[in-house]
């Protein structure tokens, strides 16, 4: 009798014992190609720079309070991040996750309009099917409907616009330039519609991970975003929790769109599951402003800039830029683009191939043609996951994709030390829990 709060009351969990390069590993002994839980493992779980990295960390020094003292770990992980960063992104602001730093971009935000002398500033706009996290303020700023819904009653009040989600929502007899142009101007009627004076940011996510399955912008849509947030001085906040730290091909997934946000939260990739920990990025502008007016952000917690998760994420930062695994999840994303085109390019229930480097997304139809969804009662994405453990492969099936409700898709996002034997191994895995469900 467990005594573990698990996340499904009624699921059977094997114990996960082990962890060799891109496989987990049961107390059963059955091993398992980890293409992306969550999109966490990208060196895989067996990388001994970052197991050094921890064990040397523990044995100096596990923890210090941040409110305290800084440590070498955090200091230099800070420094190589803003060495790599996109545009003006100046401070480093460490949390425990993905949703800790959404969360504290929301309040950064806000906290910069006061210190600036514009309080009036509060609203956020976001996008409809976007998922940003699952504290109640990042859940606010998520589109998800199912998500949302039994916490809807709690929610701050924030809106959202069209996702640019090609493949569901472009007419066909519409460009896809004009249609991401269309759907970036639905920001400026939204800001327009709230007033230009009270709105404080935007958040969006530069490849849509958990909840719509990798799906990326169509070209120039975030320009005309940066466009417009920069007319009405709103601040950008790009969430790259998931498709960030190289899963695109970029060590920041906005380096592909060459727009650069004012604020930037990342996490997943960052400690590659060997230890918790995200971060917020912002401008030296932001910084400043706080410097030179309070003096502090409101916020924080126990564990940011937690000695050990930073030790662990400046070895996995290493890891990825000396040995330059971001431009290896581009190679090997095509391979496995170009395979599952292979396998499913003509199955009649695959509707759309997409994503970016090694964060992949299949749409699953019941239609190819009318990219009709499957019924939602049949619970296919639910079946994928399961003929998939079964086969001895963890990927990220998830349901909901047009709407909260009806859609089903699968994410992929497999370690970057993925081989070709291995991504063979994924497509035929793949094929047969396809064909056990549908
Ligand atoms: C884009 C995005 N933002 C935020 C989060 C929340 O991260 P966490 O689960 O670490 O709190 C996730 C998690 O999947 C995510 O995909």
């Amino acid at each position: 009798m467990s005594h573990v709060f698990p996340r499904h009351t009624k699921s059977d969990l094997p114990i996960a014992a082990g962890g060799e390069g891109c496989y987990l590993i049961d107390a059963q002994g059955k091993r398992y190609l980890d293409c992306g839980d969550a999109a966490v493992s990208c060196l895989g779980h067996s990388n001994p720079a970052v197991i050094r990295a921890v064990q040397d960390q523990v044995e100096q020094i596990a923890f210090a309070h941040s409110g305290f003292m800084t440590s070498e770990p955090a200091e230099a992980l800070a420094d190589l991040l803003i060495q790599h960063a996109p545009g003006d992104l100046d401070r480093v602001y460490f949390v425990s996750g993905g949703s800790e730093a959404t969360e504290a971009a929301i309040k950064l935000a806000r906290q910069y309009f006061l210190e600036t002398g514009q309080p009036e500033r509060r609203h956020v706009i976001a996008r409809k099917q976007s998922y940003h996290g699952n504290t109640l303020g990042a859940l606010s700023a998520g589109g998800n409907a199912w998500r949302r819904a039994q916490f809807a009653p709690m929610l701050i009040e924030m809106t959202h616009i069209s996702a640019c989600y090609e493949y569901a929502e472009k007419p066909e007899s519409e460009g896809s330039f004009d249609y991401g142009q269309r759907v970036a101007n639905e920001l400026e009627a939204e800001i327009l519609r709230l007033g230009p004076d009270t709105v404080m940011a935007f958040m969006a996510e530069p490849v849509v991970g958990a909840t719509l399955g990798a799906v990326p912008a169509v070209e120039g849509y975030f320009k005309r975003i940066r466009e417009i947030c920069n007319q009405y001085g709103v601040l950008l906040i790009l969430d790259e929790v998931m498709c960030g730290m190289g899963r695109t091909g970029h060590l920041f997934a906005c380096d592909h769109d060459d727009v650069a946000p004012d604020i930037l939260c990342i996490a997943k990739g960052l400690g590659a599951g060997y230890q918790p920990i995200g971060a917020m990025l912002c401008t030296g502008a932001i910084y400043d402003a706080i410097r030179d007016g309070s003096g502090f952000f409101q916020h924080g917690h126990t564990y940011i800039g937690h000695p050990v998760a930073t030790a662990a994420a400046l070895a996995v930062v290493r890891e990825l830029t000396e040995r330059d695994l971001p431009a290896r999840a581009g190679v090997m994303g095509d391979k496995v683009h170009s395979a599952l085109e292979a396998a499913f390019g003509q199955h009649p229930n695959v509707g759309d191939l997409r994503g970016r480097g090694l964060f992949r997304g299949i749409e699953l139809v019941s239609d190819r043609g009318t990219k009709a969804p499957f019924d939602p009662s049949l619970g296919i994405a639910g079946k994928v996951k399961k003929a998939a453990m079964a086969e001895g492969l963890i990927c990220y099936p998830m349901a909901g994709t047009r709407d909260g409700r009806n859609g089903d898709h699968i994410l992929l996002a497999p370690p970057f030390i993925i081989g070709d034997a291995q991504i063979d191994e994924l497509v035929s895995k793949l094929e047969r829990a396809l064909s056990a469900v549908i």
